[in-house]
């Protein structure tokens, strides 16, 4: 059914005007002021309200085993949450471990989401070891349509890649066209800081930060920045959360290396004391690398402002409180990583960042949305507003008020980190292709409707 959205202020990465949306085919078709709506096409009038490109979360886990268990989302959960909280889109980090065939994981990860998913999806395809088979598995995996890896510079021994490997991976990368994302933390370092705290009697979930300081993930950066400006491979860095991190990053930048930086809504929004709280409480603030002291937050929210942070995504992790996290109860360094937060992301970005005077409209419409879709080669069948577009939309209430609680959330997890936190503005609707998928904040959208999107990489 085709459908007219009227009335509305379309915010882009770089417009702001009135005017109506109409859609067909499951694409915008016209854009223009006094449309009128043909027989048989459903209106919804959005004045007074705005309208989005549907966000994208370039970073999330879905199918995960990790540290003993697995999250807790499948893609019927998962991207439920994601169209309620106005993602439309998500790219699923595809997590094989080391003992683990590059085409049956993509394969495995693939089957989990097709015919399963109410929004649109990709992966970043895990590179967990590096030989002649690999390579040649990672090459049919680009052709199949994913134009981006995913190293692990920690996790030892599960998914992390050596130097030789890393380096052979970002030579494929560079040849290919294909994006490197990378988590970048010391993992040697870490192994040594986490023995120490141990055998100091210090096991609780506070202990966590001392294993992994800033000095840590800077390192990390440090290290994949030297290979990438060795290799000339274009790279990602995906949850960024500190000054010293961020300060390698931007060096590298300046001397010619290719790099994009990606923080997390939990960074700009959460800081430390969070998973110092008493009675294992602060287990659930647990993930990698750690929150920070709240004087980087101001670092952040700045470089996303001055162009320097490209994009912010989730990392959602869902791990249950009371069965999973707990594992960890008495050795911080068994606590399953990971913060969810795939629903809220838009949500509190736009609270916290827009409306607290911390960026403008344009800049959060390009973090949660542009700078994904570009550097992820989706642009601009995602990530905009504009004639030949996918009928990806979210009809914003400025004027919503209310409060986030794990006892309303759509996704399959017993907490929120954001609990009892306000909320100014939500999704009023959202539509996935022309399709509405959400209405007056509930989701209406059809499992299985989500497709995979092929992303072309540059020299294939
Ligand atoms: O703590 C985190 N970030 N958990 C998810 C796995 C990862 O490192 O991305
Ligand atoms: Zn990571
Ligand atoms: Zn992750």
């Amino acid at each position: 059914m085709p459908l007219l959205i009227k009335n509305g202020e379309i915010v882009t990465a770089s417009e702001r005007y009135i005017a109506d949306v109409f859609c067909e085919g499951e694409t915008i078709t016209r854009i223009d002021r006094g449309i009128e709506a043909p027989p048989g096409a459903e209106v919804i009038d959005a004045k007074g309200k705005f309208v989005f490109p549907g966000f994208i979360d370039p970073h999330v886990h879905i199918y995960l085993p990790f540290m003993g268990t697995f999250a807790k989302d499948t893609y019927e959960t998962a991207s439920r949450a994601a169209l309620v909280g106005g993602t439309t889109t998500l790219i699923e980090m595809c997590c094989s471990s080391r003992k683990d065939d590059a085409l049956e994981s993509f394969e495995l990860w693939m089957g989990k989401a097709v015919g399963k998913s109410a929004c649109d999806f990709s992966f970043h395809m895990g590179v967990s070891r590096f030989d002649k088979e690999t390579e040649r598995q990672l090459r049919e995996i680009v052709r199949r349509g994913i134009s981006s890896f995913k190293v692990f510079l920690a996790y030892k021994g599960a998914f992390g890649v050596n130097d030789a490997e890393l380096y052979r991976t970002l030579k494929l990368a560079k040849e290919l066209g294909v994006i490197v994302t990378a988590h970048c933390e010391n993992e040697t370092l870490i192994a040594e800081l986490q023995a120490e705290l141990l055998a100091a009697g210090k096991t609780g979930p506070g202990s966590h930060y001392e294993s992994r300081p800033p000095r840590v993930e800077a390192e990390g950066v440090h290290h994949l920045m030297s290979f990438a400006e060795a290799t000339g491979a274009e790279t990602y860095i995906v949850h960024l959360s500190c000054k010293e991190a961020l300060d390698e990053a931007i060096a590298a930048r300046q001397r010619g290396v290719r790099v994009s930086v990606e923080t997390l809504i939990q960074y700009l929004t959460l800081d430390k004391t969070y998973a110092e709280r008493p009675k294992f409480e602060g287990a659930k603030y647990v993930m990698s690398p750690p929150l920070r002291n709240k004087s980087n937050q101001p670092v952040l929210w700045n470089g996303l402002r001055d162009g320097l942070v490209q994009t912010v995504a989730t990392d959602h992790c869902p791990f249950d409180f009371k069965t999973q996290k707990v594992m960890g109860k008495n050795d911080f360094t068994k606590i399953p990583n990971g913060i969810p937060s795939l629903e809220d992301r838009v949500n509190v970005l736009y609270t916290y960042g827009v409306n607290a005077g911390k960026i403008d409209l344009h800049t959060f419409v390009n973090c949660a949305s542009t700078q994904a879709a570009k550097t992820f080669n989706l642009f601009p069948r995602k990530g905009t507003i504009q004639i030949g577009a996918d009928a990806d939309l979210v009809v914003f209430d400025p004027k919503y008020r209310g409060k986030i609680s794990a006892k309303t959330q759509e996704v399959n997890v017993d907490y929120n980190v954001f609990e009892g936190w306000k909320i100014e503005g939500r999704p009023a609707v959202v539509t996935v292709r022309g399709e509405v998928a959400v209405r007056d904040g509930k989701f209406v959208g059809t499992i299985g409707r989500g497709k995979f999107l092929k992303r072309q990489s540059a020299n294939y």
